[in-house]
């Protein structure tokens, strides 16, 4: 059974034709592009803003008219996976390196809607590496005012160089330390000169869209 498509498909139903669509990245979310593909073709008006440029690409293949910020100030409802879930509805994401984008459409969405297969839940945040996003100018120092405030981060390579976002930025993955409370860390890291943002999602998420131990879908 494939969990990320029950909860990707799942997460369509909450799109309604006329609104406009945050659409988030990674492999979860792909398939509720495909179901808002279909919706579109059978002439719902729905309108999006990607979180990426991959998802960018992906809403052309299927046809999903785009929008931006220009155009509209707030997004009816955004939905996108993450890569850690705890109790609260905090999250860590950024795994697939969109974070950025990925927290600016989920902040001006009315409802954020979070698609994660079982693997993704989790007691408490820490298991998955935060990704952090650094502007390249004092990356060096960036480092080490993270690791002063107890985070061990790692430059994420891409065939041996430093991966690039779509912004133009590096990314570290960080190990937080075991006591962490996700809210402070979150804020705390995006006070360091350098930050531009990071993974931690916390009092954003209204709904998460994951499986029982039958497999079935649920809302938490
Ligand atoms: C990308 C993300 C993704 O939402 C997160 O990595 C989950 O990806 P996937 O659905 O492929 O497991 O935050 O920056």
């Amino acid at each position: 059974m494939n969990e990320k498509k029950l909860v990707g498909e799942k997460a369509a139903e909450f799109v309604k034709d006329g609104m406009i669509v945050g659409l988030g990245t990674g492999s979860t979310v792909y398939y509720t592009l495909e179901k808002i593909g279909q919706m579109v073709k059978e002439g719902l008006q729905i309108k999006g803003i990607p979180t990426s440029m991959a998802t960018e690409k992906l809403a052309h293949e299927f046809g999903i008219p785009l929008t931006s910020f220009k155009e509209v100030t707030y997004l009816d409802v955004a939905i996108d996976g993450a890569d850690e879930v705890d109790p609260d509805l905090n999250l860590i994401k950024g795994g697939g390196g969109a974070l950025l984008r990925e927290k600016i459409i989920a902040a001006a969405a009315n409802t954020f809607i979070v698609v994660a297969d079982s693997s993704k839940l989790s007691a408490k945040l820490g298991s998955f590496r935060l990704p952090v996003e650094v502007i390249p100018f004092g990356y060096e120092r960036t480092a080490m005012q993270i690791s002063s405030i107890g985070c061990v981060p790692e430059m994420r390579l891409s065939n041996g160089n430093p991966y690039i976002t779509d912004n133009h930025n590096y990314i570290f993955d960080c190990e937080i330390p075991e006591n962490s409370q996700p809210h402070k860390l979150e804020t705390v890291l995006n006070m360091i000169p350098g930050v531009v943002e990071n993974g931690l999602f916390t009092k954003m998420a209204d709904v998460i869209i994951t499986l029982d131990a039958n497999k079935k879908t649920v809302l938490m």
